[in-house]
């Protein structure tokens, strides 16, 4: 099985500590007083309470919605029992229009990479059509309704999960979508040329040099029910505060692992030792059917900050783990992988990561980067700290938004065929998959769910890389790894001449 199952969490809830009452003024004396009281307390009520509104607005705990006069007012409409489950009508078919002045991350830039095998061809209908030999399903977009053609069943609720999370694109951006046709896959390892007349036009979570194709967001964005991991838009806020609970300089002074080896890890684990000096690692394996009898609840990721160094690894291909590795301040030992995902192109070695080439020094190289990090606390702990702010900033729910929104535009435009129905394929909407799901599943669903359409555009995606750029970005990138190995090197020289 090629699965990654490295982390859960279990629930953890927060309670708001209320305030005591006002005290009130003293009526009896001082007439001529009380009026000034009365006013200044009038004044600072209303103060108080466009305070309170701004407050509310800003996290959130007021949809803006409110004032832009349009919202799903019952968020999910459910036919009662017996009757069949349509899709509501009288949804908002537009939102506010109002420009974004947010410029996307520069990792968006990647969206014009992932297209450019089809930027002279366009995408023709058998560019599409031909990636059917190992799509997992088709989506159409049709004036701002979604529709699905299955071709196989996919691994676990990956495909279920992966359109919920189209379908709350479009509540949050309703109307803005074109027409498109799309072919995507859920499994993990990319599946390689298509046949002649251009590449198959494919969509999916992971993609290595070799293979051309278009990245997405995972699954995991909107909860993966298996493995108890909640949705990202609670989850990262958990962490968030997790993240605050051990100060850098008092978490273990190890790398902690803990995950599924058998996924070609061998060699990771084989850097246990005798004892944690060793390697100074610490690293476990997961017990799947334990934690899945116990709902995972010795695997709480919001309680996961308490080592200064993480190791990500990958495992037949990319790890989900990734983003919840990197989201707490310790510094991550990133294993160079050979898979990129939608989001990691971005990141930097030496600022977001310490990187580690994965060859037959794993072990002496885990034990160098963290002897480094313990003599340079300052510098080890900037980069964990750059790490979590890039997750919790350019990561956050609104920006895989964002992202989803501008692959499928850019995607879009490159069409050369006007989208059509397929005979066999059914109308999707929130209702038609959240309705008839119980338990996790319909608890996720509702948690991820969008509340009412975004008041304003996605972020302006910036400009496409030019050639020379490009070619500086990812040459740094070689450098400052070899920089690393360089280091190493001399460390263990001095070491073997004293
Ligand atoms: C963008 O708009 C928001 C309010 O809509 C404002 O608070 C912020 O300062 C603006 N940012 C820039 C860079 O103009
Ligand atoms: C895939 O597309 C080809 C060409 O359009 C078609 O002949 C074939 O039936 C399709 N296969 C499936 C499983 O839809
Ligand atoms: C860390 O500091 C110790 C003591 O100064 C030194 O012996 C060791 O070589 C240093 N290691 C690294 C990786 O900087
Ligand atoms: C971590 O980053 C935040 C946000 O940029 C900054 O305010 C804080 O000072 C940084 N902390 C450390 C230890 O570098």
């Amino acid at each position: 099985m090629k699965m990654e199952n490295e982390i859960f969490l279990k629930i953890c809830w927060w309670k708001s500590s209320s305030s005591g009452p006002a005290s009130g003024t003293n009526r009896k004396c001082c007439r001529p007083l009380e009026k000034i009281v009365l006013t200044t307390t009038g004044v600072l009520l209303i103060f108080l309470t466009f305070f309170v509104a701004a407050i509310c607005l800003s996290s959130g705990w007021i949809d803006s919605s409110i004032f832009s006069g349009i919202s799903y007012q019952k968020p999910l409409r459910c036919t009662t029992r017996n009757q069949i489950q349509t899709c509501p009508r009288d949804y908002p078919t537009t939102n506010m229009d109002r420009p974004s002045n947010l410029t996307c991350p520069s990792y968006f830039k990647w969206i014009y990479e992932d297209l450019k095998p089809w930027k002279e061809t366009g995408i023709t209908k058998e560019m599409v059509e031909s990636a059917n030999k190992s799509a997992t399903f088709k989506l159409v977009i049709l004036s701002g309704k979604v529709y699905v053609e299955k071709y196989r069943p996919s691994f676990q609720t990956r495909d279920k999960f992966t359109l919920w999370g189209i379908l709350q694109l479009l509540r949050l951006y309703p109307g803005k979508l074109p027409d498109l046709e799309l072919m995507f896959n859920c499994d993990d390892v990319p599946s390689g040329r298509g046949p002649n007349g251009g590449p198959p036009a494919l969509f999916r979570y992971c993609a290595d040099q070799w293979s051309q194709e278009i990245m997405f967001p995972d699954w995991s964005f909107w909860g993966w029910v298996e493995t108890n991991i909640k949705p990202w838009n609670q989850l990262l806020e958990e962490m968030v505060e997790g993240n605050k609970r051990i100060k850098w300089k008092d978490r273990v002074p190890f790398a902690y692992w803990k995950g599924n080896p058998d996924v070609n890890r061998k060699d990771l684990m084989a850097c246990r030792g005798s004892n944690e000096k060793e390697w100074n690692t610490l690293l476990y394996a997961q017990d799947w059917g334990k934690e899945a009898r116990t709902g995972f609840k010795q695997s709480n990721l919001a309680e996961q900050c308490t080592q200064r160094y993480k190791i990500y690894i990958e495992g037949w291909t990319w790890s989900v783990s990734e983003k919840y590795i990197l989201t707490c301040d310790s510094m991550t030992l990133f294993v160079m992988p050979r898979y990129y995902d939608f989001f990691n192109r971005g990141m930097v070695p030496l600022q977001h990561y310490w990187p580690i080439i994965r060859d037959n020094n794993l072990c002496p190289s885990l034990k160098f980067a963290v002897e480094w990090g313990n003599n340079h606390t300052d510098l080890a702990q900037k980069i964990g700290n750059a790490s979590s702010n890039f997750i919790r900033e350019e990561l956050k729910m609104e920006y895989v938004y964002d992202y989803m929104f501008h692959v499928l535009n850019e995607y879009s435009k490159l069409l050369r065929f006007k989208p059509s129905l397929p005979p066999g394929a059914v109308e999707l909407c929130s209702e038609t998959m959240a309705c008839s799901a119980n338990g996790m599943m319909r608890k996720f669903m509702e948690d991820s769910m969008v509340k009412s359409p975004s008041g304003s555009s996605p972020c302006n995606i910036p400009p496409p890389y030019d050639l020379s750029t490009l070619q500086e970005f990812i040459e740094k990138k070689s450098d400052l790894t070899r920089q690393v190995q360089m280091w190493q090197h001399e460390s263990q020289n001095k070491n073997k001449t004293q």
